[in-house]
């Protein structure tokens, strides 16, 4: 049965985090530079957006670049901020009355990319339907040090006492803290492990992997780990008799 139909279209998770794996490998299998798998990459990019605002996915997050991603060849790199000035379709978000955001250290960025994205983020401001975010120069390290500081700072100042420094308050000072945490993360790949995304967020995410490269993801592939993610019993450490 294909998975559209078997779908529970009232449990659609509403945040789904996709770490986008798998780009160079893909190129390399066609004997293609890497830098073509990652072009290929962001079609899949709009592909699964669209799809995913159809569903009723109310924010996608996905991981294109992390802070360690910055050691990889300047040509790679070069590439990849290339793509990300070029290839944001704006019209499809338009169409599917998306809002565009960031997450991450925007100011490692390339002025020209970093002000291509802010039009975009501008522009696709008051779409009211899903929110696509971007994690863009961005690790859970950074921005855990990041929280860190700027609560030390608070305190400091005394607007904040280390009473009120509680689950939630950290979560409030988190690059994240317009969206509810991950219910479903993803990595496409084949690789098993999170490489510094959303470990604070996804404390209680159900994980899916799969072995699909990421610029072959297509519509299908999201709806079938919905359908698993359907299929998890989310206990949060209670019972199951409790749920
Ligand atoms: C993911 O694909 C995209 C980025 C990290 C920018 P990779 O480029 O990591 O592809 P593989 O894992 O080497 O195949
Ligand atoms: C994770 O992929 C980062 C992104 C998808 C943007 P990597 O390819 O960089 O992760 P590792 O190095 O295999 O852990
Ligand atoms: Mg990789």
């Amino acid at each position: 049965m294909p998975y559209k139909e078997e779908i529970d279209i009232d449990r659609i998770p509403k945040h789904i985090a996709i770490i986008m794996d798998g780009n160079g490998r893909w190129a390399k299998q066609r004997g293609h530079e890497r830098s073509f798998g990652h072009q290929a990459g962001a079609e899949t990019v709009h592909i699964i957006a669209e799809e995913a605002a159809k569903l009723g996915v109310k924010y996608l997050t996905l991981y294109t670049f992390s802070t360690e991603n910055w050691n990889r060849p300047a040509n790679e790199i070069a590439a990849i901020m290339a793509l990300l000035f070029d290839s944001i379709e704006e019209a499809i978000f338009m169409k599917n009355n998306i809002s565009f955001r960031i997450i991450g250290n925007m100011d490692m960025i390339p002025e020209n990319v970093r002000n291509s994205l802010n039009h975009c983020i501008e522009r696709t401001a008051s779409n009211t339907g899903m929110c696509l975010v971007l994690a863009l120069s961005y690790s859970s390290r950074w921005e855990i040090t990041e929280t860190t500081r700027q609560i030390a700072k608070e305190v400091q100042q005394g607007k904040l006492s280390i009473d009120q420094i509680t689950d939630e308050c950290i979560a409030s000072h988190l690059a994240t803290n317009f969206m509810p945490d991950p219910d479903l993360l993803i990595r496409t790949g084949g690789e098993l492990r999170l490489s510094n995304y959303l470990m604070w967020q996804c404390a209680y995410s159900e994980l899916y992997f799969c072995d699909t490269f990421w610029p072959d993801f297509r519509e299908e592939e999201l709806r079938k780990a919905i359908c698993e993610f359907q299929k998890r019993e989310r206990r949060f450490g209670k019972t199951s008799e409790q749920i």
